[in-house]
């Protein structure tokens, strides 16, 4: 029987945070009383702009969209200070970023990232051929932070693409504008993507301008976080108008149903649900903080810009793997480092930033474990 290419014989999956229905049933813990902190999903759920407005697209379904979201891409560039031609939308930002693998790297092409970082990078070039190069040396164990020289140092003439993530995950830690700006000159061959998925929670308009001041920049960002569209799909980037074209090129082409650019473009005026949401963030931040201070067998990795903070285990006698159970049984859900990022050993969780009630929860849960 033929099958798939070799790369993709017993592939390796993206290993999301548990839904809160799944640990209710198997720990038979009421749901309501669940802290689920493991997907860095909005605590106040979708903005209620954008459900207004995809409720009233539902007798629509029967049109084909745009295949370029071109209602949404316009929107988008004029909040961006963009022109349409230099957006592209997809299906989440993990869409972008498959496409741009499959765009800017030819099978066998190394694809440069911080160690650890997000899984889809890593995952989504192997399934394709090309080859993950995690510079696991340029992150700093203590401070869970990306030294830029380390990392600039990883680039080579066969570099086809140069991850940057700002806010980072799983750490949250944060790059200064003139920092990004050096890794993107000293990468002159590569596309360079700067993924600001998380960039409303740094409580900073982010660095989107800087497609505009170079040739092989690509900046992309989602609706999943602050705008709260996790389930319906939503991301974009914004680049020079020729690497537009050649994502456009690879890209299926109704990637983006009606639902998603109607629910797109009226989340972007939905203010007041992203300042609710970012103010609780930044708030529940500072609390969570405070709270750990508590601990002497766990210590919050400091430094988070983002929705989520990595907590490193002191005690000898736990791992992340136990105490990561051990939290389950007390109904909080957060992420197993060894198990959702390569290169995170045994030591580290990673736990969303939430509501106070759920910073309670997870504290009370630590403290509570044996
Ligand atoms: C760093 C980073 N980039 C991109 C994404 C993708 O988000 P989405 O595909 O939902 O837009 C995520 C999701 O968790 C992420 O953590």
């Amino acid at each position: 029987m033929q099958i798939a290419h070799p790369g993709l014989v017993d592939p390796e999956y993206y290993v999301p945070g548990l839904p809160v229905d799944h640990v209710a049933r198997r720990y038979g813990i009421d749901p309501a009383e669940i802290a689920k902190l493991g997907s860095a999903e909005n605590p106040f759920g979708a903005s209620p702009k954008a459900v207004e407005a995809v409720t009233e697209l539902l007798g629509s379904l029967h049109l084909y969209p745009s295949w370029t979201a071109e209602p949404l891409r316009r929107k988008i560039a004029e909040v961006s200070h963009y022109e349409p031609e230099q957006v592209v939308c997809g299906a989440g930002e993990t869409e972008i970023i498959s496409l741009i693998i499959r765009a800017f790297a030819e099978p066998g092409g190394r694809i440069l990232m911080p160690g650890p970082c997000f899984p889809i990078y890593h995952l989504f070039a192997e399934a394709e051929g090309r080859v993950p190069v995690l510079a696991q040396a340029a992150t700093d164990r203590a401070t869970m932070a990306l030294d830029v020289d380390g990392y600039i140092e990883h680039v080579t003439d066969e570099t086809r693409i140069v991850f940057i993530t700002n806010p980072h995950s799983p750490s949250g830690t944060w790059l200064t504008e003139d920092e990004v700006r050096r890794i993107i000159e000293a990468a002159p061959r590569a596309l360079v993507v700067l993924d600001e998925a998380y960039v409303h929670y740094s409580d900073t308009p982010g660095y989107i301008h800087l497609a505009r001041d170079y040739e092989h920049v690509a900046v992309l960002r989602t609706f999943s976080k602050a705008f709260g569209l996790a389930g319906l799909r939503i991301g974009f980037g914004v680049a020079p108008k020729p690497v537009i074209d050649a994502l456009l090129a690879v890209k299926a082409t109704w990637n983006m149903g009606q639902l998603q650019i109607a629910g797109g473009i009226a989340a972007l005026d939905d203010h007041e649900h992203v300042e609710r949401t970012v103010h609780t963030i930044v708030a529940g931040r500072a609390y969570v903080q405070d709270r750990f201070a508590e601990f002497d067998r766990f210590r919050m990795v400091p430094g988070s810009r983002s929705n989520f903070f990595l907590v490193e285990i002191l005690d000898p006698d736990l791992d992340s793997t136990s105490v990561f159970n051990g939290l389950l049984e007390r109904g909080v859900i957060v992420k197993d480092g060894s198990v959702s990022f390569r290169g995170l050993d045994k030591r580290f969780l990673r736990c969303d930033v939430n509501v106070k009630e759920h910073m309670d929860r997870l504290v009370a849960a630590l403290a509570d474990l044996p």
